[in-house]
């Protein structure tokens, strides 16, 4: 702590202020701080900021060949690490900052990062799932208790949101963002940044974002995760920027760099990215942190020649931080005695890493984060588990329901519950869980179990997986033990209605998690029908973090519960919506396929030179399989129906455009509706989509009530990006279409 005195002396005398203990609003003071410290600072402290090390526990990457624990200590006291990743809890977060600030020459303070990606210890549902809710309040309450509970274990910085648009549901990382819009998408990640970073950066309850994968990491060819990419210009505009744009306005602290090419150049090496874009045109004043040992990565990518030629192309092109590549603490000074990299450049990067620091509070009080009482108080508190069951239940999307056989009678009935998701206690915790307590979700067997007026019986049918996994171990999949399957047909024949629970484990998805099929993984089709065979009433419930082609299911289950991994209180959300003590309105936020050979499949496509149907056979469509998908973007049902009237188009004027629509609730219970509202712009001089979401809004209605929803089209929902990035609006006819999802809507036009 002295050092820390010591450098306030000398900051005081320079500044020749007070150090306030709320930055915000109050940037040039810290500017002036953050010039001081630099100015105190040794070539070699000032790469040393620029250096991330994981921690000595968790993995999220592969394990480096150098940079063992004993190199990373000796760098640590040497004042060589401005950060790093994966400790967590006061006690070991205590351990190194007491390092960083006592034992180094000058004392600054460590930012520690962590993936808070849906949750810390208590879980979120996955923020696919969480963006099914369509409800940015309740996404942004899911942050806010997600840097509440980080914060509380000495965290000071999650790497979230992803903001990484996807169309491919066979990347595995769709589980980790907000699905196939950049309408959506950029809400979403202005909801979950505002959650994360609060009001107030200081206050020990919340934690740096970083928007990431800039850019383009959604797009990896046939959904092959760090596969290369190459999308046009148009696609980069229009739907990978608004979300990371969208993040900028939102004032998001961190950016991190993706793993993929574009056009040619790592985006981890990529000026145009980081420099032209991110902080040229968009005046980002964070700081961008690569991806795990992506700045390394250039030298397989074929674009760098060795380490040293790495780290060159990566400051230069605008990396500010490198996390695990072991190429800036160890080149950096070697690149600025050649004169291949410019010291402007490292000062520019440590002074965005210092300024992130100072508006943590960091340089007030390294510990403010490292508070055993308040972590022992905060983790695992009912207040993390209440929001995480609302938010949970709000995720739930009901994709069927044609013979009311939901929700649940609640006395009387005799009920098989099966498959061996039913009773996981640890799936629903999802992909990126590490520091969640194994098998710690409640299950929906467990759930269930709290409606004890019916008779309960529980089969596992069969094992979706074999043995265990953690998140760098690959899932084995069974394909070949039948052996429960018996009892599991017995117990359904038996049964008034059966709830069978199938889908993927928690590993399946997320980093690494690609996959080329999309049924239901395994045993589980035959299971399914197999069962079918026996007992026709059937609800089918889903946990999964992708969207899953069940075309089969579709056709022969009269009920289907979307519930994906819905976090540590899954099995309450979802029995209460299968009783009804939830009536769900979660929307999808990717179509799904209804054939793995669509993908990639998203509402907003472009209508081509030979849209059909045609009588000839040539028109864009496939010979064995519908263009569209099985569930599209932006459905999802209610206990209730909802009927849409009066659609009107008025004062298009000043390229402003008033939309309004009257809604009811056509149904007898009170229920939740996502009312959607989608644009086309029937000619521009660059093709637009048939649609595009331009607005929504979340009502909720007593039966037979109704409600005039309007909507307000400015310059901002009408434009679009050209392909030299100029956003630009022209006039012409457009459509407007409004529903309750993006294939059933009412329509009107107007002249712009
Ligand atoms: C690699 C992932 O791509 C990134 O999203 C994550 O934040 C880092 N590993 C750190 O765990």
């Amino acid at each position: 702590m002295k050092k820390i005195i010591l450098v306030f002396t000398v900051l005081l005398i320079i500044v020749g202020c007070n150090s306030p203990k709320n930055y915000s609003g109050k940037l040039s003071v810290i500017d002036l701080k953050v010039d001081s410290i630099l100015s105190l600072m040794t070539l070699e402290e000032k790469i040393g900021q620029m250096n991330q090390y994981n921690g000595f526990w968790d993995l999220t990457g592969p394990a480096p060949n150098e940079g063992d624990a004993a190199n990373k200590y000796n760098h640590l006291k040497q004042g060589l690490v401005g950060s790093m990743l994966n400790v967590r809890g006061v006690e070991d977060v205590i351990k190194v900052q007491k390092i960083a600030v006592e034992e180094t020459r000058l004392g600054i303070p460590l930012i520690i990062g962590f993936d808070v990606v849906h949750g810390y210890e208590t879980q979120s549902p996955i923020p696919l799932a969480e963006s099914a809710s369509w409800d940015l309040e309740t996404i942004k309450k899911s942050a806010e208790m997600a840097a509440k509970e980080a914060a509380a274990a000495g965290i000071n910085w999650t790497f979230a949101p992803m903001v990484d648009i996807s169309r491919d549901a066979r990347w595995g990382r769709v589980m980790e963002g907000a699905g196939e819009d950049a309408y959506l998408g950029s809400l979403i990640a202005k909801a979950r940044i505002e959650g994360f970073q609060g009001d107030d950066l200081s206050k020990s309850n919340t934690i740096a974002a970083c928007a990431k994968h800039f850019a383009g990491y959604g797009f990896a060819e046939s959904g092959r995760d760090y596969n290369t990419v190459d999308v046009g210009t148009s696609t980069l505009y229009n739907t990978i920027f608004p979300p990371f744009k969208a993040s900028v306005d939102a004032g998001v602290r961190t950016f991190m760099n993706s793993f993929n090419e574009l056009n040619g150049i790592p985006a981890t090496g990529n000026k145009f990215l980081q420099r032209d874009i991110l902080k040229g045109k968009w005046n980002f004043d964070g700081f961008m942190v690569s991806d795990w040992g992506s700045i390394m990565e250039m030298i397989a990518h074929g674009h760098a020649k060795d380490k040293k030629h790495a780290a060159e192309l990566a400051v230069n092109a605008g990396s500010d931080m490198d996390m695990e590549s072991y190429v800036y603490v160890n080149e950096l000074k070697t690149l600025i005695d050649e004169g291949k990299v410019n010291v402007t450049l490292i000062d520019d990067a440590v002074k965005r890493i210092l300024k992130v620091k100072f508006e943590l509070g960091l340089f007030d009080n390294p510990y403010r984060y490292c508070d055993l009482e308040r972590e022992k108080e905060i983790i695992g508190s009912k207040e993390m588990h209440d929001a995480a069951l609302d938010m949970a239940k709000k995720s739930i999307v009901l994709l069927k329901n044609d013979n009311d056989l939901l929700p649940l009678k609640k006395t009387g009935q005799k009920i098989a519950l099966i498959g061996a998701l039913a009773s996981d206690k640890n799936s629903p915790l999802g992909s990126w869980r590490i520091a969640a307590k194994d098998n710690s979700a409640v299950s929906v067997l467990e759930g269930m179990q709290q409606y004890n007026e019916n008779e309960l019986v529980y089969a596992k049918g069969t094992d979706v997986s074999i043995g265990t996994h953690n998140f760098a171990s690959e899932v084995k999949i069974n394909t070949t033990d039948k052996s429960e399957f018996k009892k599991a047909i017995s117990v359904a024949r038996k049964a008034d209605v059966v709830v069978l629970v199938l889908g993927e484990v928690g590993f399946q998805s997320g980093e690494a998690r690609s996959r080329t099929e999309l049924g239901l993984p395994g045993l589980q089709q035959e299971l399914l029908e197999e069962i079918y065979k026996v007992n026709k009433n059937i609800v089918l419930v889903l946990n999964n973090g992708r969207p899953l082609a069940i075309t089969w299911a579709d056709k022969y289950i009269s009920s289907i519960v979307e519930a994906w991994q819905l976090g540590s209180q899954s099995g309450n959300a979802i029995a209460q919506v299968l009783y009804g003590d939830y009536n769900p309105s979660g929307k999808l936020p990717m179509s799904f396929p209804r054939n793995v050979g669509q993908v990639p499949i998203y509402y907003n496509y472009k209508n081509t030179g030979r849209p059909g149907p045609k009588k000839e056979v040539f028109w864009s469509h496939y010979q064995d399989e519908k263009n569209s998908p099985l569930y599209p973007f932006g459905y999802g049902l209610s206990y209730t129906t909802f009927k849409y009237d009066n659609l009107q188009v008025s004062n298009v004027n000043n390229n402003k455009v008033n939309v309004s629509v009257q809604i009811s609730n056509s149904g007898d219970v009170k229920g939740k509706e996502v009312v959607q509202l989608y644009i086309r712009d029937e000619v521009a001089s660059v093709t637009r989509p048939v649609k595009e979401l331009k607005g929504f809004e979340l009502v909720e209605l007593k039966p037979k009530e109704a409600k005039t929803i309007e909507f307000v089209l400015t310059d901002k929902e009408l434009g679009f990006y050209n392909n030299e990035g100029a956003f630009i609006v022209e006039p012409g006819t457009f459509k407007v279409f409004v529903g309750g999802s993006s294939d059933k809507t009412l329509d009107a036009d107007f002249e712009l």
